[in-house]
């Protein structure tokens, strides 16, 4: 162990789950002791005294703790330190000396980009991402890719300005824009194991159209929305899964086996995406035009799990030529993202992904270009659930 540094007072006895985890942290090889829910910020900050890394939120929302790992920003208090074995981690101790890092501190003291500094080491760790990777100062690009930070005092604008300065600088200092390293590649879809769905339970009462109403742990939703093409078109569409899949954003279709199906949901939270793998069945009735799709799911970490039936009727509209289609969602989330069951923001996600949904069938059986989509965006959702509480008062 001479090179590196083993560092716990843990005992077997006291920390009976702990296992050795290897890491690269700031250059220097370390191995700590962590048991599987073991956050890496803890072990930065408690084990290796690397307190610049700052724990707020502790939900992956506010960007305090962000440090790079393998190359990429990441929130330190919702990474398992075990899942980080033989990674490479980065925090603000490790900039010193750093020409971009030093760059910024500079860019950022010109520029009054902090006040109570609570918020910097995070700050500096993203900003350091993009004044590394963008090609460009693009004001709207930073503000996008900063959107996983928040700054209570400060109103972003000097922090911006001097991100903006240190890209400018940089090319003229001849530091090179560095890509980031490849993701991962996906994991091949898990094979067609013998599935058997969560039974979502029926609604107490009927639902009233509109209405998002939870019961025992379910998400229960109801919805309708008119497609001005005729029932029989748009009921040939919908009986095809690729081709809903194609029109729901952030879904992508894996493989198909008779009516048994895999695939993902992309989910975005400011900068972070989660990916949900996920199989299903699916159930069309051509006589009465109705359809049931009977899936679940977990998240690549297995933080989270979701399962959920979507039922979907068409008929034939009011006016000649439209159809209306109704839906009805039960659904369950557990885990991390479980904090999204809250009916005033489930409200607002359904009625976000169905404009999205319709707009992009309409333009699908209209022949026209679809919207191109980045994945459901947990951000917008907030909006559209604080605007929606705003109407409602
Ligand atoms: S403490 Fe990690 S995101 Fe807020
Ligand atoms: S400087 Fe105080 S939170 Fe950002």
């Amino acid at each position: 162990m001479n090179a590196q540094s083993l560092v716990s007072a843990e005992t077997a006895a006291e920390a009976p789950r702990a296992i050795p985890v290897r890491l690269t942290v700031n250059g220097r090889a370390e191995e700590v002791l962590a048991t599987p829910r073991t956050q890496l910020a803890e072990i930065l900050r408690d084990k290796l005294d690397l307190t610049a890394t700052h724990l707020a939120c502790e939900q992956g929302v506010c960007g305090a703790c962000t440090v790079m790992v393998d190359g990429r920003p990441q929130r330190a208090c919702l990474t398992f330190a075990a899942e980080c074995d033989g990674a490479t981690v980065e925090t603000l101790e490790g900039w010193e000396g750093d020409a971009l890092m030093d760059r910024l501190r500079a860019a950022f003291a010109r520029n009054h980009a902090l006040q109570c500094g609570f918020c910097t080491p995070g700050m500096l760790a993203t900003a350091r991402d993009l004044a590394a990777r963008l090609e460009t100062a693009d004001e709207t690009r930073i503000r996008h890719e900063l959107s996983g930070n928040l700054c209570r005092c400060t109103g972003y604008v000097g922090i911006v300005a001097a991100i903006t300065e240190v890209i400018a600088e940089r090319d003229a200092a001849g530091i090179a824009p560095v890509a980031p390293p490849p993701l991962p590649e996906p994991a091949p879809p898990a094979g067609f194991a013998p599935f058997e769905p969560v039974a979502a339970p029926q609604p107490e009462a009927a639902i009233p159209q509109g209405e998002t109403r939870t019961e025992d742990g379910w998400t229960i939703v109801r919805r309708s929305f008119v497609l001005d093409h005729p029932a029989d078109a748009v009921w040939a569409a919908f009986r095809d899964l690729a081709t809903v899949a194609r029109c729901l954003p952030g879904a992508e279709l894996g493989s198909t086996d008779g009516d048994r199906f895999a695939g993902h949901v992309a989910v975005r939270f400011g900068p972070i995406t989660a990916r949900f793998e996920g199989e299903g069945l699916f159930a069309a009735d051509d006589a009465e035009r109705r359809g049931t799709v009977t899936g679940q799911g977990k998240d690549r970490g297995g933080q989270s799990s979701v399962a959920g039936e979507l039922g979907f009727a068409v008929a034939e509209g009011a006016s000649p030529g439209t159809s209306e289609v109704a839906a009805e969602l039960r659904f369950r989330i557990e885990g991390r993202l479980g904090q999204f069951n809250r009916p005033e923001l489930v409200s607002g996600l359904v009625d976000h992904l169905l404009a999205e949904f319709a707009a992009n069938c309409s333009a699908l059986l209209s022949g026209g270009p679809m919207r191109e989509s980045r994945g459901i965006s947990v951000w917008a959702l907030a909006r559209a659930a604080i605007a929606g509480l705003f109407r409602r008062r």
